[in-house]
């Protein structure tokens, strides 16, 4: 199987994310915590992305594409893949379902989280990030035991350069002129798009996800 998460910055897309792929044992592409990797350790495509990603812009689509297929090729041939941040333009899109018949897969189902715009702006101002173990917390909705300390890896959380007020408003409006066209490229498609009300608590919208999963493509989701 290969699902989309879609939605703005902030929404709730890696949060969601990362307890889809733990419940069902699949592997999340996500191409921010690619490019922050890459540029964590100071590699050729970490240097190139740092400008766009600092001034809130998308990252050149060649580059990342080439990304997405290095990744997608090195996955075990029979594990479900959720993408997260990905595809972000129409470009994209069409290069993603271009490739994924070489590897014999197609998108199945495509996720469109929705939020309103202050919601979004208040979650990414108390977003902190863990890069040792990868969680995300919140410091008004989902902080961790020891303020500033990761629960899981111990060593101290960090706020994303891009999460400054300037760069939030820039990257809402490159969604909306850049991103948001896909809602449109992927309701024509014959995948199903499933729209979930983001604007809810966390448990709540796993939960609305969970649901229309079944309902809509028959993934039954287990556990917490
Ligand atoms: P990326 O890392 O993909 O950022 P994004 O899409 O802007 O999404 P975010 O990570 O900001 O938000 P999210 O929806 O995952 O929310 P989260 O779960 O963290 O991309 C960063 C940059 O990389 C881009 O600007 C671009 O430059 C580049 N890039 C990446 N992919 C690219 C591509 N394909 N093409 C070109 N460039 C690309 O939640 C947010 C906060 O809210 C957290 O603190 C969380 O704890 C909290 N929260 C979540 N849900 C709830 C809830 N229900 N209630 C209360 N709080 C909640």
């Amino acid at each position: 199987m290969v699902a989309i998460l879609l939605g703005p910055p902030g929404v709730g897309k890696g949060t969601q994310g990362d307890r889809l792929v733990k419940a069902l044992g699949w592997q999340k592409v996500a191409t921010g915590d690619l490019l922050r990797a890459a540029r964590r350790e100071g590699s050729e495509l970490g240097r190139k992305a740092q400008s766009y990603m600092d001034a809130g812009d998308l990252v050149p689509d060649d580059l990342i594409v080439e990304l997405v297929k290095e990744k997608l090729a090195g996955l075990p041939a029979d594990a479900g893949v959720l993408f997260d941040g990905f595809p972000r333009t129409v470009p994209q899109a069409e290069a993603l379902d271009a490739a994924l018949p070489s590897v014999d897969r197609k998108v199945d189902v495509v996720i469109l989280f929705e939020a309103p715009a202050d919601v979004l702006h208040q979650r990414i101002s108390g977003r902190r990030f863990s890069p040792d173990s990868g969680r995300i917390y919140n410091i008004y909705f989902d902080p961790p035991e020891e303020e500033g300390v990761c629960d899981e890896a111990g060593t101290p959380l960090v706020h994303r350069d891009d999460d400054q007020p300037e760069t939030v408003a820039r990257r809402l409006e490159v969604y909306r002129k850049q991103t948001e066209p896909l809602v449109e490229y992927y309701e024509e498609a014959s995948a199903p798009l499933l729209r979930i009300d983001g604007d809810q608590e966390m448990q709540e919208v796993q939960s609305d996800l969970r649901s229309a999963l079944a309902r809509e493509v028959g993934i039954e989701v287990e556990g917490a």
